[in-house]
């Protein structure tokens, strides 16, 4: 054994490492993706990061930014890949088209797919093809076709494919066409400003989604671009996001921020590592004036206290907005830690936005928390869509989303439902 082997961030070990815990945690689950993910060198698909940030289970390595600072292209969080290359079900010899490139991920696939396979990777960023190409080149897999495009339509001409994996966030979902029958799509669709992973089969002529999973990805370039509004408050260390709807007042909206606002609590308490990630999809069903609060991590602001780092659901009008915040709960049992969720409301419209944010989550505590959230399916645009009895249909220009919740029996309103008094606070 050399020293390098035994040196604490050597990236064999690293790599072995990064397995073991994708093992445990659920998101390795087949040999042969397990065994792609401990031959392919991910620090050479990231020269830029340190070996232990390469290596991170949960983080990003962010390769590029725009001029305004945000993250265009990265080589997606292990845990990510993992359970996209899981879901796509990829076996010896499928054919399988990758948009968005950095190298690595096509290189696990290629692994999988093996030299029966194929693996066609797009990019819309010339200086991210070039280096997907090298890094391919350098590492042995120059076998994956990069192609530098926009995929929109790019990787027609090489279709059909068994799997379709899209790796940058996608407000809409024209790849359906080039899937073979019984192929898998694993798409992050973006839809009133939430974004969750699904894995899309066929049913006939719609596609029905599987395990949507919370995730995040950067922003899709080119032909299928669909910003959402926003308004930028307190110098960049809020913004507020929502897809449709009047247009946002930001100088208002600031306003709002910085003066008085309501305060209102809910009685719905979680634990620590309790996921909750149905109740944005139950706002975005009952709410369209639903959104996303975001804090800037680099920037020092007390205006605001989101119940989750980074980003939160946010009730938005022009000039108004309440959004989900928290409180530590004290239990008998100190271990035992959970937080109660409130509602914080800003500007002249702030009090009302807020008991109604407060009432959205008491109803989804109520009778969708325990469920097991809503279908989801994705048709043509020009298909007649079923109207779901409970639920919204998302119209984008080659598709619809239906997202439909099941038929539940209501529980009894529990005792802690009572009425909320709002407080003024400053
Ligand atoms: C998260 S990165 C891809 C990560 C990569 N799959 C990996 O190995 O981890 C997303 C990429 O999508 C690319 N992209 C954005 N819009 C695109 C479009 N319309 N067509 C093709 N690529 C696009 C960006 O340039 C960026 O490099």
């Amino acid at each position: 054994m050399t020293a390098d082997a035994v040196l604490p961030e050597s990236p064999d070990l690293l790599r072995a490492d990064l397995v073991a815990k994708l093992r445990e945690s659920g998101s390795l689950r087949s040999p042969v993706v397990a065994e792609a993910f401990a031959r392919v060198p991910r620090e050479k698909f990231a020269p830029e990061a340190s070996l232990a940030a390469a290596y991170s289970v949960r983080d990003v390595v962010i390769t590029k930014r725009d001029a305004a600072g945000r993250a265009t292209s990265s080589v997606s969080a292990p845990w990510l890949q993992a359970e996209m290359i899981e879901a796509a079900r990829l076996t010896s010899g499928a054919r399988v088209l990758e948009v968005g490139s950095g190298g690595y991920n096509a290189a696990l696939m290629a692994e999988i797919v093996g030299p029966e396979g194929s693996v066609v990777t797009v990019d819309i960023d010339p200086w991210v093809a070039e280096r997907a190409g090298r890094f391919l080149a350098e590492t042995g897999y120059s076998n994956v076709k990069v192609v530098l495009g926009d995929a929109e339509d790019a990787a027609d001409e090489y279709g059909p494919y068994d799997a379709i994996l899209i790796t940058v966030g996608a407000w809409d979902c024209p790849w359906g066409r080039l899937l073979a029958p019984g192929g898998r799509m694993v798409v992050p669709l973006i839809f009133s400003t939430i974004t969750r992973s699904m894995t899309f089969v066929r049913e006939g002529d719609r596609f029905v989604g599987l395990d949507p999973t919370v995730c995040g990805f950067v922003a899709m370039q080119g032909a299928g671009t669909h910003p959402d509004q926003e308004a930028v408050l307190a110098d960049g260390a809020v913004r507020l996001s929502i897809e449709d709807g009047p247009e946002l007042q930001a100088a208002a909206l600031g306003d709002a921020l910085a003066g008085a606002r309501t305060e209102l609590w809910t009685k719905v308490t979680v634990g620590g590592g309790e996921p909750f990630d149905t109740l944005n999809l139950w706002l975005a069903t009952v709410d369209d004036r639903f959104g996303m609060i975001w804090g800037d991590p680099d920037h020092d602001c007390d205006l605001i206290q989101l119940a989750v780092r980074w980003y939160c659901p946010v009730l938005i009008t022009t000039d108004s907005f309440a959004y989900l915040t928290t409180r530590e709960v004290h239990c008998s049992d100190p271990a035992d830690v959970r937080h109660e969720f409130g509602v914080y409301g800003h500007g002249p419209r702030g009090a009302e936005l807020a008991q109604q944010l407060h009432d959205h989550i008491q109803t989804w505590d109520r009778d969708r928390r325990q469920g097991p959230g809503p279908d989801f399916t994705l048709y043509p645009a020009e298909a007649v869509v079923p109207t779901p009895a409970v639920g919204r249909v998302f119209l984008k220009r080659h598709t619809q989303l239906v997202m439909a919740w099941r038929s539940h029996s209501p529980s009894p309103p529990a005792a802690h439902l009572a009425p909320a008094v709002p407080e003024r606070h400053r």
